[in-house]
């Protein structure tokens, strides 16, 4: 028997898993709603609230999980990437952890993590997938091998999707994360009722800041002649918005299958969580015949559950690291 417990915290969530033999049993998440007045993650804020949630929320994986803590075998922690003093905070505690009960030592990249995510429910994919990782600091559609060989076919060249989504709710002056909240005022809204460009890109790569100004300016234009514009028509404008978004990573990922000849396609990281993406994805992946591979809501968005299952696959292949690692705040698939 194998419990892994992993560690989460490289953004602005601090978490904890406990993994029996590839089961999840907890997975605890103490979200920093502090960001929320700063209009996004402030790095200074979020290393200390994990300094301040870390050891909590590992005694309630564990209490939850039903375990003691002396039976954990291995510890599974985020190296990267992500923002360096949270990423210390998850990287020194798993250290300490490893090295107070003598118990080895695992990195997970979060990158990965994200993907490995669907691993923890079934169905599970086979080798090899497509999967489109979408989260605040990234965008990319990646060619999964095997569960650590991947291949990066393309990716953002400027804002992640989940910054699209953000950067759009500022201008909407919806508070931060704003992805949820332009999700669930789209649902009420026409989502033809803005033409916003879709940008043209040769091949697999991705370009978000085009839009984001394409929508402050018809935003600007929209108040100069109703300065109530955006009280009135907010459902219609993150509807629009949502659906551009959403068009911009389907035809991205279609482009994907078509290339490589893979038809199994899943997505992983915060955007996945998008009720639009999710709807489109079946949708499109009915029409073309794919096998299409979505996460459960809770594993969408960051969590330790991914770290802990990404945690015990290395497990099994004993892939441990020394105590002299050191977090990394970029790291590549
Ligand atoms: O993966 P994640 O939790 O953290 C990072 O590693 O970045 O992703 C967070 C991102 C944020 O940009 C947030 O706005 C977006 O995911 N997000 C959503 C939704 N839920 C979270 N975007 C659109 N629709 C959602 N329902
Ligand atoms: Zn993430």
């Amino acid at each position: 028997m194998a419990i892994i417990l992993g560690i989460e915290s490289s953004c602005d969530e601090t978490s904890a898993s406990i993994c029996i033999d590839g089961e999840i049993k907890s997975n605890i998440i103490a979200s920093q709603a502090i960001h929320a007045k700063y209009g996004g993650v402030v790095p200074e804020l979020a290393s200390r609230a994990h300094q301040q949630h870390i050891i909590p929320t590992v005694d309630q994986a564990i209490v939850q999980a039903k375990i003691h803590k002396n039976d954990i075998d291995a510890v599974a922690f985020t190296r990267g990437p992500g923002l360096l003093g949270a990423l210390l905070v998850g990287t020194s505690f798993a250290k300490s952890f490893a090295l107070a009960r003598n118990i080895p030592l695992i990195e997970v990249n979060h990158m990965q993590a994200h993907i490995l995510a669907h691993f923890i429910d079934d169905p599970k994919p086979e080798f090899p997938f497509l999967c489109l990782t979408v989260s605040g600091g990234h965008t990319q559609i990646v060619l999964v091998k095997d569960y650590f060989e991947m291949e990066l076919l393309g990716q953002t060249l400027d804002d992640a999707a989940g910054e699209a989504f953000d950067k759009t709710a500022k201008i909407l002056n919806l508070p931060y994360p704003g992805g949820p909240l332009i999700d669930k005022y789209a649902k009420e809204g026409n989502p033809h009722a803005f033409q916003l460009p879709e940008p043209q890109i040769e091949n697999l790569d991705f370009s978000f800041s085009g839009l984001k100004t394409a929508i402050l300016y018809m935003v600007q234009a929209q108040e100069k002649i109703n300065p109530n514009f955006l009280q009135e028509q907010l459902a219609d404008v993150c509807a629009s918005v949502q659906s551009r978004i959403v068009s911009i990573l389907l035809n991205k990922l279609k482009k994907a299958a078509k290339l490589t000849g893979v038809s199994r396609i899943a997505i992983a990281g915060g955007v996945s969580a998008n009720s639009g993406l999710r709807k489109a994805l079946l949708e499109t992946g009915d029409r073309l015949g794919w096998n299409v591979f979505i996460p459960k809501f809770e594993y969408c968005t960051d969590n330790a559950a991914m770290i802990a299952i990404a945690g015990y696959q290395k497990y099994l292949q004993k892939s441990f690291v020394a105590q002299d690692v050191t977090p990394l705040a970029r790291m590549h698939v």
